[in-house]
């Protein structure tokens, strides 16, 4: 039997390189204002431990959040989509790569130089907003894609079906669905539970802390990696 620690065997990820994505992304609108999500990164920050736990190297790229880093992981602080994007396929190649940040789906087409002014008579403003690119998608189908690709569906509904429509249509190998904007799960809360789908099979994690469902999920997802040839 080999040593365990909080659920997770402590070599299950030894040798191997995890990347994980965590937190929101703030896209700018002018010097002052962005767009940005309910993302805590705390889901994210509890997976990194836990791989680093079972003995991976971990690469941590976070949005902005305030949470420290787990000691013994490789932090890199971004801001925006595009920003998360360069830093994740900068940290390739990987074993596994997790997609846990909630990453805007658009952002400003142009960001002001100066703080935008309202002006008597406004009624109102439009922003004009572009699609950012879809980095888990984009991690899937690279040519140094990670043995394991892992995205996360955060819902308010229908989390079955939009989950699986994302397995499929991302190409990932797993994907955790979350509900959210519900109490007691998903953003802004210390527990979650996950509905986890992958070809053929389904694991409900949870309900429980974050730190404990993240546990669970590297347990779940280890043995799926192909075993490391023996003069590696
Ligand atoms: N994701 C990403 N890059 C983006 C957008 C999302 O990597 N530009 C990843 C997230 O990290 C997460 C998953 O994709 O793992 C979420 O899937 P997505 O289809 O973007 O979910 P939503 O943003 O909720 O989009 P939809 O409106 O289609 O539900």
């Amino acid at each position: 039997m080999s040593p365990v620690s909080g659920g997770v065997r402590r070599n299950v990820l030894a040798d191997r390189h995890v990347l994980v994505s965590a937190g929101p992304t703030y896209e700018d609108i002018d010097p002052v204002r962005f767009l940005g999500n309910r993302s805590s990164g705390r889901m994210g920050f509890a997976v990194a431990a836990a791989a680093l736990d079972a003995g991976a190297r971990v690469t941590l790229v976070a949005g902005p959040v305030a949470l420290p880093t787990p000691p013994g992981v490789e932090r890199r602080d971004v801001r925006s989509a595009a920003q998360m994007h360069q830093a994740v396929m900068d940290s390739l190649p990987a074993d596994v790569y997790i997609g846990a940040a909630a990453v805007a789906d658009f952002t400003p087409a142009h960001v002001a130089g100066h703080k935008i002014k309202k002006r008597p008579g406004d009624a109102g403003l439009v922003l004009e907003l572009v699609r950012t690119r879809d980095i888990l998608a984009d991690v899937a189908r690279h040519e140094r894609r990670p043995l394991l690709v892992v995205g996360f569906a955060a819902e308010t509904a229908d989390l079955e079906h939009n989950a699986l429509a994302k397995l499929r249509d991302k190409q990932l190998d797993m994907v955790c669905g979350n509900r959210v904007g519900t109490a007691g799960s998903g953003f802004e809360s210390p527990d979650n539970t996950l509905e986890v789908y992958w070809a053929g099979g389904h694991r409900r994690l949870g309900p429980g802390p974050k730190t404990t469902i993240a546990t669970a999920l590297i347990d779940l997802l280890a043995p799926r990696l192909p075993a490391i040839p023996e003069h590696h």
